[in-house]
């Protein structure tokens, strides 16, 4: 039987980290639907066009191993405000949403847009500054490239990217439940979210 979990947030706020733990706590399968932003923007990168990119994404493409940096989450919401990118992408997620056994997303559209009948709906949030902390420390802290100014100002112009583009912008839905961060251990948000879920399926 379908259920879908739907995970929407913006960077850093702890998506994916919530997503692997219930995915593995219920036996859903998971989708970061980020990969695929971050894909297209990368092959972009290699002189691609982004509408072609999107529509013929491979899991070759998804298996890079550049896309996890500050670069290809740039990238990635630049190719995100393209009306057409997005619509190339739909019908995979959508797919994946309604598989048996039940899926987790997390991204920025899933419970607006991509599955706005998820069983279960979380909005995971946490301050500029804390996420920003959280992907520095990710990227080696004190040893870090960039200094946490930078990544924050990354953080803050991806963020103001993806809530202002006119398709899908991150927004939570009306009856998705907020979930701050900022002040909670990776163990207390699982649990909410654990909790979130089993109330949906009980
Ligand atoms: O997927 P998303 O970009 O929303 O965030 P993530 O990759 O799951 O988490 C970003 C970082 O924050 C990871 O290093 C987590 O270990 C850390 N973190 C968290 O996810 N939740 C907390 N409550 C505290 C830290
Ligand atoms: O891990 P993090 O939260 O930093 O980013 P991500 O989830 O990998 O997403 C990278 C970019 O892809 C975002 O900044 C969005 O512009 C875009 N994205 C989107 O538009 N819709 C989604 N469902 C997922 C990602």
């Amino acid at each position: 039987m379908a259920f879908t979990v739907a995970i929407d947030g913006p960077a850093a706020a702890g998506k994916g980290t919530i997503s692997k733990a219930v995915a593995a706590r219920f036996g859903f399968a998971h989708l970061d639907t980020g990969l695929l932003y971050r894909a297209v923007g990368a092959k972009v990168g290699d002189g691609a066009e982004a509408i072609a990119a999107a529509n013929s994404l491979s899991t070759d493409d998804l298996a890079r191993d550049d896309l996890r940096t500050l670069a290809a989450g740039q990238a990635a919401s630049k190719v995100a405000a393209i009306p057409e990118v997005r619509a190339a992408l739909v019908e995979f997620q959508r797919r994946f949403a309604r598989q048996d056994g039940g899926a987790v997303l997390d991204g920025r559209d899933i419970g607006t847009v991509i599955c706005p009948e998820a069983e279960v709906k979380l909005f995971v949030t946490a301050s500029a500054e804390v996420r920003a902390r959280r992907r520095w420390l990710e990227l080696g802290g004190e040893a870090a490239d960039q200094p946490y100014e930078a990544v924050l100002a990354e953080v803050k112009e991806r963020d103001d990217r993806d809530m202002n583009r006119a398709d899908a912008p991150l927004r939570p839905a009306t009856d998705a439940l907020i979930l701050d961060t900022s002040e909670l251990s990776i163990d207390e948000a699982v649990a909410r979210a654990v909790a979130a879920i089993e109330a949906a399926r009980a």
